[in-house]
């Protein structure tokens, strides 16, 4: 994937503070009980007086149509072509942690590859007792687990290095999705082969062309990752690696290897592309940093945000967005309306589920005025997500990978919104 620098350098062009909302709470809308009678309520519609259509009209249902905007979507400069690609969550839109399959992002180094389910084999060679091949019926046959997980490439939020650049949460934050997967512990798989003392790392490689090869250490094989080869219920879709991927809870994307054909134990890592030249944090000085595998604490306002303004005058605002944690559960998110400068702590949907996505609400009530909207995830191991600022101090401004600073929306009177920075 090509990533440009940031074009335009948005930093320091809101310097000034906003003054402190002032909570005016009013009713969620006038009463329509006044002037001219309402047909939706005084007439009866078509919809009540024919039947529908019958059970049998969708087998397998798609979306109804009025919601045909609910799509993945591209940024056009960002990939040279449509083989080695990328496309974006549209998380602004979607409501609750589940992520549905039919919108989920992807990311393919060479393209989507069809594997039917009687030409899937499974190896796992190298420093095991014996050496084995799983066809996919064999792994069905092995006792299942099941989790609920995100999988961020680690290249989401990339492209805001050097100052605030795409307009929406789909763009910005869009590289991640939270299934329910359905496989098979990758330990059980192991346990099967018979681990030599000497294997310390796997290295994994899909099916496809680009093969993806990566090295991961054998703690945490044997810890909670998975051979899956189901996805909030069903199939993998072919894009998510049909039929079986790998699920590495917490650790980034590129980790999660699709259309899984090889597992070799080996004594050391292999150092291949994906984790040299590619996947790597280079740093202020010029020196790259590997091994950045786990998913820091990390979170965004979905709505209000560019894509999805507010469509309101003054009064109660839903307020929400996702946080997640590559080294547990999300213990808290506070959300601040000031840039930064006071924090209320939001509202759970639910607790913190491990390594999963967390839905937070602030049930505001909107002055009607400019907001600075920023949000700021604290997971279960006291990591405070850090600002955009204290990210690039440490890291400087090479990297692509790994940028998990707090998000700043500017919410304008009218109720539209910008991707800003605040410094
Ligand atoms: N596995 C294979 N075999 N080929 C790939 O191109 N892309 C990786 C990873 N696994 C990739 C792969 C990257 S960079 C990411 S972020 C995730 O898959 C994306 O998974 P998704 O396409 O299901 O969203
Ligand atoms: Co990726």
């Amino acid at each position: 994937m090509t990533v440009r620098p940031g074009t335009t350098s948005r930093r320091g062009f809101l310097r000034a503070g906003l003054a402190a909302s002032v909570a005016v709470p009013t009713a969620v809308s006038a009463a329509r009980g006044q002037g001219a009678p309402d047909p939706l309520i005084t007439e009866v519609q078509d919809w009540a007086r024919y039947s529908g259509e019958g059970v049998d009209a969708t087998p397998y249902g798609l979306p109804i149509h009025f919601e045909s905007d609910v799509i993945r979507r591209n940024v056009s400069w960002l990939t040279a072509d449509t083989i080695s690609s990328i496309n974006f969550t549209p998380i602004h839109q979607l409501d609750g942690t589940i992520t549905p399959a039919g919108c989920a992002f992807e990311r393919h180094h060479s393209g989507a590859i069809e594997l039917a389910k009687p030409d899937y084999r499974l190896m796992i060679n190298g420093l095991v007792d014996r050496e084995l091949v799983f066809t996919y019926e064999d792994l069905e046959r092995f006792p299942r687990s099941q989790g609920v997980y995100f999988c961020e490439c680690a290249a989401n939020t990339g492209m805001e290095w050097a100052g605030a650049q795409l307009n929406g949460s789909q763009f910005t934050h869009g590289m991640i999705h939270n299934m329910e997967y359905v496989g098979v512990s990758l330990k059980t798989l192991l346990a099967e082969a018979g681990v030599k003392p000497e294997g310390k790392w796997i290295y994994v490689e899909g099916a496809d062309a680009s093969s993806n090869g990566r090295s991961i250490p054998i703690e945490k094989a044997m810890d909670d990752v998975m051979v899956a080869f189901k996805a909030n219920g069903e199939a993998l879709r072919k894009e998510h690696g049909y039929p079986a991927r790998l699920v590495v809870p917490g650790w980034e994307g590129n980790l999660w290897v699709k259309w899984l054909r090889r597992i070799e134990v080996t004594a050391g890592p292999v150092e291949s592309r994906e984790e040299t030249s590619k996947y790597t944090d280079t740093l202020a000085n010029g020196v790259s940093r590997k091994w950045t595998w786990v998913m820091d604490a990390k979170s965004v306002v979905t709505a209000p945000s560019p894509q999805v303004g507010i469509k309101h005058g003054p009064g109660p605002l839903v307020i929400t967005g996702l946080a997640w944690s590559g080294r547990g559960a999300i213990a808290r998110v506070d959300v601040s309306v000031d840039g930064g400068k006071n924090w209320t702590t939001a509202r759970l949907a639910q607790p913190g589920v491990p390594m999963a996505m967390t839905r937070f609400y602030l049930d505001h009530v909107w002055d009607g005025e400019e907001m600075l909207l920023q949000s700021r995830a604290v997971d279960e191991t006291g990591y405070v997500q850090p600002t955009k600022n204290a990210l690039r101090e440490i890291r400087g401004e090479n990297s692509i990978y790994h940028n998990n600073g707090i998000q700043t929306w500017w919410i304008k009177k009218d109720g539209s919104a910008e991707n800003v920075e605040v410094s």
